[in-house]
């Protein structure tokens, strides 16, 4: 008889969910381990350190990592912790060094992570320091398309198989040029909210036409965007799709108009156009005619806290969420183009964004909600569209039959309790690769050196 699994915290047939996961330090605690113990993790992009000796420093949970470029052009992620008593052997955010010396008593590792120098070590230690095993801990590192993710778990799948068909979705906006994705900023803030709150926001586009409206009323005004309402969620075409944790939204597009992108207005919308249609042969040759011409990913999380792009909700604790928002480009995307992209991603998604703060009151009021003693025994309710999901003939991964569903969040949270319970990722199921990839992209980006 197979033991009673320790985390059952959603009941798909209602679509209840136990408002405790936003709020309890030691289901948290237990979140830092299974999931940000052994997921693979966002935790930079190549354009960060594109020359040798470069580094960037980042986060994989709530542990400080630092992602270097060696000496042979190699990727690292090592943990910004001396291993002497633990100091941080980096304290800036980025820069280019062959070395890292600990401020405490000296001791110095090579950007590959390797101890190097140990003052002292005839004279204190006698020789007699196993420096080869004393080398900063490093996880293991993989990229998507130039994209850095790294995992701390010694029998992870490889990034292909956790992508998985996502990465058919995925493709059409982080791999569709030759010349590969540069990544600006990152804009750092803190939000009173739990790090799930914004995941499965990720998929919700219910809320648009309402938390947004008066973002929305100003942008149809002064932007020329079309008006924004619920019938029109209601009637969309569109899709939600999911694969292995990763909540996909996307536009089944049957004209020739460019992926909608913040910076886009009456005023810009000539300079995305032509962009559209010069890229567009290209585009085709990556990314086969259907993915290129019809599949427009819209939102998207990546499990367990990449969200739409390479924005990051790095966990501070249960209540409370480092948000780390990058700007993706192509990198052979016109300068001017590249800017409008920069300040219309800012103005509706960065720290002051017109949409962010619509969307952070919400994600707070949740968290909060689940910290009240009355309120928790009461469960959320997500129950949209139970039953109006599966396989569709054209598209990989379990797709919901309408637009406007919460059968996304209801898989997120049942990926959620597949690593919890979970002792290895051996008992983690993962979806089969079964997606046509059709076009000449691969998982490889311009910005590695050759294999
Ligand atoms: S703590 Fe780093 S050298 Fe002592
Ligand atoms: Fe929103």
């Amino acid at each position: 008889m197979r033991a009673t699994p320790k985390y059952v915290v959603i009941d798909p047939a209602a679509g209840k969910i136990d408002r405790r996961i936003f709020s309890e330090q030691a289901i948290y605690d237990d979140e830092m381990e299974k999931i940000f113990g052994r997921a693979w993790l966002m935790i930079g992009h190549e354009s960060l350190v594109p020359a040798i000796d470069d580094f960037f420093h980042t986060y994989m949970g709530e542990d400080p990592v630092i992602l270097t470029r060696d000496g042979q052009g190699r990727l690292h992620a090592l943990l910004n912790m001396c291993r002497h008593r633990g100091n941080r052997v980096c304290r800036v955010d980025d820069g280019n060094a062959k070395r890292f010396m600990c401020t405490y008593h000296g001791w110095t590792y090579r950007n590959d992570g390797a101890l190097e120098h140990v003052p002292g070590e005839s004279e204190a230690y006698y020789d007699a320091l196993d420096k080869p095993s004393l080398g900063l801990i490093e996880a293991h590192v993989e990229t998507y398309a130039g994209i850095v993710f790294a995992t701390w778990a010694k029998d992870a799948p490889s990034l292909e198989a956790y992508l998985g068909d996502a990465r058919w979705y995925l493709d059409t906006v982080f791999n569709r040029r030759d010349g590969g994705m540069q990544a600006l900023g990152p804009m750092k803030w803190l939000e009173p909210v739990n790090w799930k709150t914004m995941v499965d926001n990720c998929s919700d586009n219910y809320h648009v036409p309402t938390s947004h409206l008066s973002s929305a009323r100003v942008q149809s005004r002064y932007l020329g965007r079309p008006r924004l309402s619920h019938e029109d969620q209601f009637a969309s075409p569109n899709k939600h799709a999911f694969v292995n944790g990763h909540s996909i939204t996307f536009r089944d597009a049957d004209d020739n108009a460019p992926r909608y992108m913040h910076g886009v207005s009456k005023d810009t919308m000539r300079l995305f156009q032509e962009y559209h249609d010069t890229t567009m042969p290209e585009i085709e040759r990556r990314l086969g005619t259907l993915r290129a011409r019809r599949v427009q990913l819209a939102n998207h999380s990546i499990f367990p806290n990449g969200i739409l792009g390479l924005r990051l909700a790095l966990p501070r604790g249960p209540l409370k969420t480092e948000f780390w928002h990058f700007v993706l480009v192509d990198r052979d995307m016109p300068e001017e183009l590249k800017r409008v992209i920069r300040i219309g991603s800012q103005a509706n998604n960065g720290a002051a964004g017109m949409f962010e703060q619509d969307d952070v009151d919400n994600w707070r009021q949740v968290t909060e909600a689940s910290t009240s003693r009355l309120g928790r025994r009461h469960p959320q309710d997500l129950s949209m569209g139970i039953g109006h999901a599966g396989l569709h003939p054209d598209y990989p991964g379990f797709i919901s039959d309408r637009y406007i569903s919460e059968n996304n969040q209801r898989l997120f949270y049942r990926r959620w309790e597949d690593f919890m319970n979970a002792e290895s990722w051996a008992t983690i199921p993962l979806d089969p690769v079964e997606a046509r990839f059709d076009g000449t992209a691969t998982m490889r980006s311009p910005w590695s050196p050759p294999p």
